[in-house]
């Protein structure tokens, strides 16, 4: 087992490849923390775990709210002990407008994608650097890496994401602190259709998310959106010991797009 004895949170995890990184990451031996503002979700993914003879907890909140940003961290460490990993997954597709832009909807974009991670970063810095080392994983995005004629707001956040994730690889490698991002492309969750069909991107005449999802697809090298699985393979590999010598690395999860 590739996480045998490792404790973990994964945030907004009751969906998508937070979802399919709990279970992944369970099955490989860790015990994990689902965090996520949908209770009933999260408590699936738990169940699912439990059911299968893993070790899970259910942590039901809204991540924009501070003090349950930070709690995640204190409860999982009063559970089992100690602190492994974090997968700061949460994170939301932001406005399309740039022109016209509602500076609201820059601040929710902000908050769930850069704000909300840093909180549950800085509690959990000292609890994986008591345990002398452990993995950091933020999700970007392709959008951290190339520019997004779609999701300009989106890029200020991801490459945000992708710039605090060099920062602070380098000052914890001497600790053995590793810190990566992955970085999906187009993914097929729930997210992927709040993304093509945004209120303010104008869903072209006749298309529907689901016929603008496969047109996505189509576009990217590979001629399709990752599965969610795909995505949580990659965490897997990232937070387990085998990337041992890696850090500061945003890694792309794309079909070839950013090829
Ligand atoms: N799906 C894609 O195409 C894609 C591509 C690149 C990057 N991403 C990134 O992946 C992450 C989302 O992943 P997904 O596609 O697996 O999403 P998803 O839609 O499958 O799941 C999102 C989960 O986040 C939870 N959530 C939302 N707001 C929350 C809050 N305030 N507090 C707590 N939980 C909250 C939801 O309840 C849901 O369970 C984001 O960081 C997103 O930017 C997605």
């Amino acid at each position: 087992m590739r996480l045998h004895g490792k404790i973990g949170i994964v945030t907004a995890a009751a969906s998508g490849m937070g979802r399919a990184g709990a279970l992944r990451f369970a099955r490989e031996g860790a015990a994990v923390a689902v965090v996520d503002r949908d209770a009933a979700g999260a408590q699936a993914v738990v169940a699912e775990i439990t059911g299968a003879g893993g070790r899970a907890i259910a942590l039901a909140g809204d991540l924009r709210d501070d003090a349950f940003a930070r709690e995640i961290v204190a409860r999982t460490v009063r559970e089992w002990g100690g602190l492994d990993f974090v997968w700061n997954h949460v994170g939301h597709p932001g406005p399309a407008a740039i022109e016209g832009l509602d500076l609201a909807d820059f601040e929710l974009a902000m908050d769930l994608n850069v704000r909300t991670v840093l909180v549950t970063t800085i509690a959990a810095l000292p609890e994986l650097r008591a345990r002398g080392g452990g993995a950091l994983l933020f999700t970007a995005s392709t959008s951290g890496l190339t520019g997004s004629q779609f999701s300009p707001v989106y890029n200020v956040a991801k490459f945000g994401i992708v710039g605090l994730v060099h920062g602070l690889a380098k000052r914890y490698a001497r600790e053995g602190l590793r810190v990566n991002a992955v970085c999906p492309g187009p993914t097929d969750t729930p997210m992927l259709r709040v993304f093509v069909a945004r209120p303010d991107s104008q869903l072209p005449l006749g298309e529907t998310p689901e016929s603008l999802v496969k047109k996505r697809g189509g576009q990217i090298p590979m001629g399709r959106p990752a599965q969610a699985e795909e995505v949580a393979n990659a965490a897997l590999f990232l937070i387990s010991d085998e990337a041992s010598y890696i850090t500061g690395v945003a890694l792309p999860v794309d079909g070839g797009a950013t090829a």
